[in-house]
């Protein structure tokens, strides 16, 4: 673990925060770190920058999450990694599906990508719609709210869909909600376009060994988080099982 200083904080929202690190890691788009807040949790969290800047996109929703949020610069973290699988670039024209805080690894995968890019970002409310200038400018972008308060109202699926029926896409990339990212899949195979996806799972060791992310006899930190839409099919649990810290199985 390398021990880092937070150099910066950007709030985006009551709830979103981006924390840069004075640390310089070589990675992929669509892997993760373990981050450890110390005194409390280590938590998996996925790179939204890159290279230069290394940083992180934080949705607060619990114990860990609400002490980062409340660190300032200057403060020390703990970071292992990068670990897992990230996105794999395919050909020249690519859908970007993002609900929430699913934007934060297709992000650098947007800049990185050099064909042309088409991105879906929905959110709940448009006080929750994450990078929305910058993506304005790299790709061209359509918007989703749950509650209509921006751009289109309803979920990012179905706004994706619209788009699958007028254009060719080579790829689909999505982060999101779980049910968001079975519709796509499912689209994704009746139309025969391939598929990535990054899936989140409850991670202890972020390294392949103490099964707390196993899904159908794969592990998300390790086979994942980022699958192919030919590994997700054979995934029964996906879009409709996950773990609890306790291994107990919930429905999603
Ligand atoms: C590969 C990966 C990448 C992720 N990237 C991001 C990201 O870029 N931005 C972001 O905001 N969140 C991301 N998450 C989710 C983030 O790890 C959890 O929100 C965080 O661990 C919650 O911790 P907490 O103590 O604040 O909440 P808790 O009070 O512990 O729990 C709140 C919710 O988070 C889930 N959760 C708790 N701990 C974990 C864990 N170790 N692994 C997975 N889920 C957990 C719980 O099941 C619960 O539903 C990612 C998760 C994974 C697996
Ligand atoms: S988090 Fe331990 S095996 Fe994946």
């Amino acid at each position: 673990m390398q021990i880092c200083r937070i150099e910066k904080i950007v709030s985006h929202s009551k709830l979103h925060k981006t924390f840069f690190f004075d640390l310089r890691m070589n990675a992929k788009p669509g892997q993760f770190i373990m981050l450890w807040i110390p005194g409390i949790d280590e938590i998996p969290m996925s790179l939204s920058y890159i290279g230069d800047k290394v940083g992180i996109t934080v949705e607060k929703v619990g114990e860990a999450t609400k002490a980062l949020h409340e660190m300032k610069e200057g403060n020390k973290v703990g970071v292992r990694g990068p670990y897992g699988k990230g996105f794999e670039i395919v050909g020249k024209k690519a859908l970007f599906v993002a609900g929430g805080t699913g934007i934060a690894p297709l992000f650098p995968l947007i800049k990185k990508y050099k064909g042309e890019k088409f991105v879906v970002l929905g959110a709940k409310t448009k006080d929750f719609l994450l990078f929305k200038n910058e993506l304005e400018k790299l790709s061209h972008l359509y918007v989703s709210t749950d509650d209509g308060s921006y751009g289109y109202k309803g979920f990012a699926s179905n706004l994706a869909k619209k788009i699958i029926e007028e254009e060719d896409f080579d790829i689909v990339y999505t982060c999101g909600p779980e049910p968001m990212m079975k519709k796509l899949l499912d689209l994704c195979l009746d139309k025969n376009i391939p598929m990535q996806a990054s899936l989140e799972r409850y991670m202890k060791c972020g390294v392949g060994i103490c099964d707390s992310c196993a899904i159908d006899g794969y592990h998300v930190c390790k086979d994942g988080p980022v699958f192919s839409h030919e590994v997700l099919k054979r995934i029964k649990d996906f879009g409709r099982w996950k773990r609890n810290e306790a291994g107990k199985k919930l429905r999603i």
